[in-house]
């Protein structure tokens, strides 16, 4: 069974028997994040846009563990760049990697790196393994056709932003639920800067009141797939 953790933020940890997988890992200048990282070893690192609290130390972290980036074309050649190893691919495309399935969905947001350059159009991704769909929305407003994806591949774990003001804001992300349908609804992308301050508890209980299950999951804090 794989073990999914927070590691604040939009970062994430999935840990299959065999594989260490980060999504968005923000970890070196993020006042909330408890591990270093160089701290556990990344096999795989999917990036869903090239913003610096996304992108964030995906490029080191791959060199130092010889890991694989997962991202759109422009980061993924960014990244190679840089000097890491990077799998191109692009919104709409699914790709078997050795731990599951990834596949970049839409998102409604910017991805310029920090230096400026062009990162191409931002997405989210799927992440299906073990039996289990895990759908990472990135940073992105409400769109209509989450409900296309959620009707196409059904949802177990959804990672939704709340913070507002960059990405969906609490009611958004309520509607977003209900477009998606998924099992469980964990909520990310807040409180990380007062800018985001949000409050999970209230989105939970809107949630909750629309018949869905929500847990919030605090930092360093895991569950099981
Ligand atoms: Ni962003
Ligand atoms: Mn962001």
């Amino acid at each position: 069974m794989a073990k999914l953790t927070f590691l604040s933020h939009s970062a994430w940890l999935i840990e299959t028997n065999q594989y260490n997988i980060f999504i968005d890992p923000f970890l070196e200048g993020n006042p909330q994040a408890k591990i270093k990282p160089t701290d556990i070893k990344a096999d795989f690192i999917i990036v869903t846009h090239a913003h610096g609290d996304h992108l964030g130390d995906a490029i080191p972290m791959a060199k130092a563990s010889n890991a694989l980036i997962i991202a759109n074309n422009e980061i993924a050649n960014y990244c190679i760049a840089k000097g890491a190893k990077a799998h191109n691919m692009h919104i709409g495309g699914t790709r078997e990697f050795p731990f599951g399935k990834v596949k970049l969905t839409p998102a409604w947001h910017g991805s310029s790196f920090p230096d400026g350059s062009y990162g191409g159009m931002p997405t989210g991704c799927l992440v299906m393994l073990e039996g289990k769909t895990i759908y990472h929305t990135g940073d992105t407003g409400l769109f209509m056709d989450m409900q296309l994806i959620g009707e196409m591949n059904p949802v177990d774990v959804f990672l939704v932003s709340i913070g507002d003001n960059f990405t969906m804001g609490v009611d958004d992300a309520v509607k977003a639920v209900e477009f998606v349908k998924p099992k469980l609804t964990i909520p990310m992308h807040y409180n990380t800067f007062d800018v985001i301050k949000a409050d999970a508890n209230d989105f939970k209980n809107k949630v909750n009141a629309k018949g869905y299950n929500v847990k919030l999951v605090g930092i360093g804090e895991s569950c099981q797939l």
